[in-house]
């Protein structure tokens, strides 16, 4: 595998001309984004950071209509381009075809952000199969098939997909999701090679962001000091990343951790 992406990358770089360089920024102006789980939280911060860079934007939603019309309504008040499309991603079937529900409604489709995510308490000592395989469907299984069906169109394109820092230590509390989430940036990797050099596949690790639904400010608070920074990140820090990375023409394969630098520290949480 790693062989034959190196092979196409050499192919494409030998096609740019000798000594060309990428050096800049790929416009996101005029773009179409697919952000999936963005009526609400981190996703519509994305959504909105995307539109008000002068992207159209696809806002995926499973069951929160209301909040996505909402979002649509509030980023074509601000003179964006914006669609909503409903799509349960635990159904293999939907997540392969919203790719191109998405180029229908926006005629075009050049960005990626698989955002959307379950995070179910789960140990590993007594989770059921099925709720592995639930996990893996929706935050695993879901980002992969969207991310053929993109690559199976022609032209440029990029993804980010959402991970968690909790993958480089381990959330006991969180056993199958913390699985999937593991698999999504093995995933991330091994598309970075294969769909390169056509379509860039990077990913945002955050850490302390905002509280699960159903908990509080309290729940971050308690979290505060597990990152050296000691500090509660912001939705907003999200968003800028992933930006940087659909941007950003030389980078592809990597995680950027924003997450007050929790990921250094390694561990088990709970
Ligand atoms: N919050 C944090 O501090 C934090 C920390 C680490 C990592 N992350 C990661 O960052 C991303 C965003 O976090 P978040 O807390 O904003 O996410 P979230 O609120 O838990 O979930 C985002 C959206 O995912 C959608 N979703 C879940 N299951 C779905 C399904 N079967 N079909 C369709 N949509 C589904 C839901 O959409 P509907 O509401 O429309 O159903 C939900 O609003 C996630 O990938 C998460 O793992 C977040």
């Amino acid at each position: 595998m790693e062989v034959e992406a190196l092979r196409r990358r050499r192919t494409a770089s030998a096609e740019r001309g000798v000594g060309e360089r990428l050096t800049a920024s790929w416009n996101l102006q005029g773009r179409v984004a697919l952000v999936t789980g963005a009526a609400k939280r981190i996703g519509r911060a994305i959504a909105l950071d995307l539109a008000g860079r002068g992207m159209g934007v696809v806002v995926h939603y499973g069951g929160s209509a209301d909040e996505a019309r909402e979002l649509v309504r509030e980023i074509e008040a601000a003179g964006g381009r914006a669609w909503a499309a409903q799509a349960d991603l635990a159904d293999r079937q939907a997540a392969a075809e919203l790719a191109g529900t998405a180029r229908e409604l926006a005629g075009r489709l050049d960005v990626l952000v698989n955002n959307a995510s379950m995070f179910p308490k789960s140990t590993v000592l007594d989770f059921e199969p099925e709720e592995l395989f639930a996990n893996v469907d929706v935050n695993a299984l879901a980002p992969l098939l969207l991310s053929r069906a993109l690559a199976r169109q022609q032209g440029e394109a990029a993804i980010v997909n959402l991970l968690d820092t909790r993958i480089v230590s381990y959330d006991r509390e969180h056993a199958a999701y913390h699985l999937s989430k593991r698999m999504l940036h093995t995933i991330t990797r091994m598309l970075a090679l294969e769909l390169a050099p056509r379509i860039r596949v990077n990913a945002v690790a955050p850490g302390v962001i905002l509280p699960p639904p159903g908990k509080d400010e309290a729940y971050l608070e308690e979290l505060r000091h597990t990152n050296p920074l000691n500090s509660i990140g912001d939705p907003a820090d999200i968003a800028r990343a992933a930006a940087y990375l659909l941007e950003a023409p030389f980078v592809t394969g990597q995680v950027v951790y924003v997450d007050g630098g929790r990921h250094m520290l390694g561990g088990a949480y709970a």
